[in-house]
């Protein structure tokens, strides 16, 4: 199922004021993929996921699920409409009274399910999940990673056509947070879902995500494939993301970790798409242009794609020999940028 939002916006009255959490977003999320939405503390991301999951209604907007507008529906439609949505917390927001077998029980308890039916999908979920044997333990006794797999076969239950994630990693350490990412890219291929995902997080767009959208004070300021956004950042807010990147534990024993040995930041970022990855580019414009620079920082980061290097540098030499080493490296498929202070 894809999704288009059309101007939506959102304002909330409190006590302190009015916030217009949501400005004005549009945006087309494709069917079957796992589409990001990254945005800092306060960006609206909650405020627009409420919209999108038909939790809230907007003030102004339009939302379609293909080709249907559900942002309008009758109590009874949207009853039914969102029996075929899941979603999923930062908080897991289980029922501590219930098992986990019966949590995953519950939305389909809530639809008049036959009994035998849900008996035999909460197994199959619990298998789906790597979690059979944790079918009769109280939620109190679970870790973080195994309450969000069973906040995840729960969403899973009634079949839905979309999956919501919001900051469904926050709470998790690195490790289990890959593993999560790992089985709900698993889940939305094999079930054909789309996915999603909201996060404060530019690891969890680059671990999970095919789409993204950069969310700033209730505004959309960049969108794209990730591989495009990581490769060709135009927004600052997305520069500054990507900067402050980090690798998972995982990663981190391997050579290709991102290591920071200076905290003055670069001048220069010089982004590497895939091949080049593998290519001695500066050492060879340091003797061709025989050009001094100093690299502060630099790794990888693996995209589902490709792989992108980042190099944060500083050139040193006349404002002449400086651009000179720009176009040597932009005609080597290097993409430059100069860093904003
Ligand atoms: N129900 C509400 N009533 C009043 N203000 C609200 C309400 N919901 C959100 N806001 C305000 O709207 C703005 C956006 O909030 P929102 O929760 O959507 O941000 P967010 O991007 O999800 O942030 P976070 O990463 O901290 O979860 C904030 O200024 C917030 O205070
Ligand atoms: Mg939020």
């Amino acid at each position: 199922m894809n999704i288009t939002l059309e101007k939506l916006k959102k304002t909330y009255t409190s006590s302190e004021g009015t916030v217009q959490a949501v400005k004005e977003v549009s945006l087309k999320i494709p069917s079957n993929k796992i589409f990001g939405i990254i945005g800092k503390s306060g960006a609206g991301k909650s405020s627009l996921v409420r919209l999108i999951s038909l939790l809230e209604t907007p003030d102004e907007g339009k939302v379609f699920y293909d080709d249907k507008r559900v942002d309008n529906l009758s109590k009874k439609e949207l009853i039914l409409q969102r029996r075929r949505i899941g979603m999923i917390f930062q908080n897991f927001a289980l029922f501590s009274s219930r098992t986990a077998g019966e949590n995953i029980a519950y939305p389909m308890e809530i639809c008049g399910t036959d009994k035998k039916k849900i008996a035999s999908r909460v197994d199959e979920l619990l298998e789906v999940v790597g979690l059979s044997d944790k079918k009769n333990s109280p939620i109190s006794t679970l870790s973080g990673g195994q309450k969000q797999r069973i906040a995840i076969a729960r969403a899973l239950a009634n079949n839905p056509d979309v999956l919501f994630c919001d900051e469904a990693t926050s709470a998790l350490d690195p490790q289990t947070t890959k593993s999560i990412l790992s089985l709900i890219r698993d889940i939305q291929q094999k079930m054909n879902l789309t996915v999603v995902m909201i996060t404060h997080q530019m690891e969890v767009v680059r671990d999970a995500c095919d789409y993204v959208a950069v969310l700033d004070d209730g505004l959309v300021v960049e969108e794209g494939k990730v591989s495009q956004i990581f490769t060709h950042p135009k927004s600052s807010v997305t520069k500054d993301f990507l900067s402050h990147i980090s690798v998972s534990s995982e990663e981190a024993s391997s050579s290709e970790e991102f290591v920071r040995w200076s905290n003055d930041g670069g001048i220069y970022i010089l982004r590497f798409e895939n091949t080049l990855t593998g290519e001695p580019i500066l050492s060879r414009l340091a003797q061709e242009l025989s050009m001094d620079f100093n690299i502060r920082a630099g790794g990888i980061q693996h995209l589902n794609e490709f792989d992108v290097g980042t190099m944060l540098v500083d050139f040193y030499g006349s404002d002449e020999k400086i651009n000179e080493a720009i176009s040597y490296l932009e005609k080597n498929g290097v993409i430059v940028e100069k860093e904003e202070k």
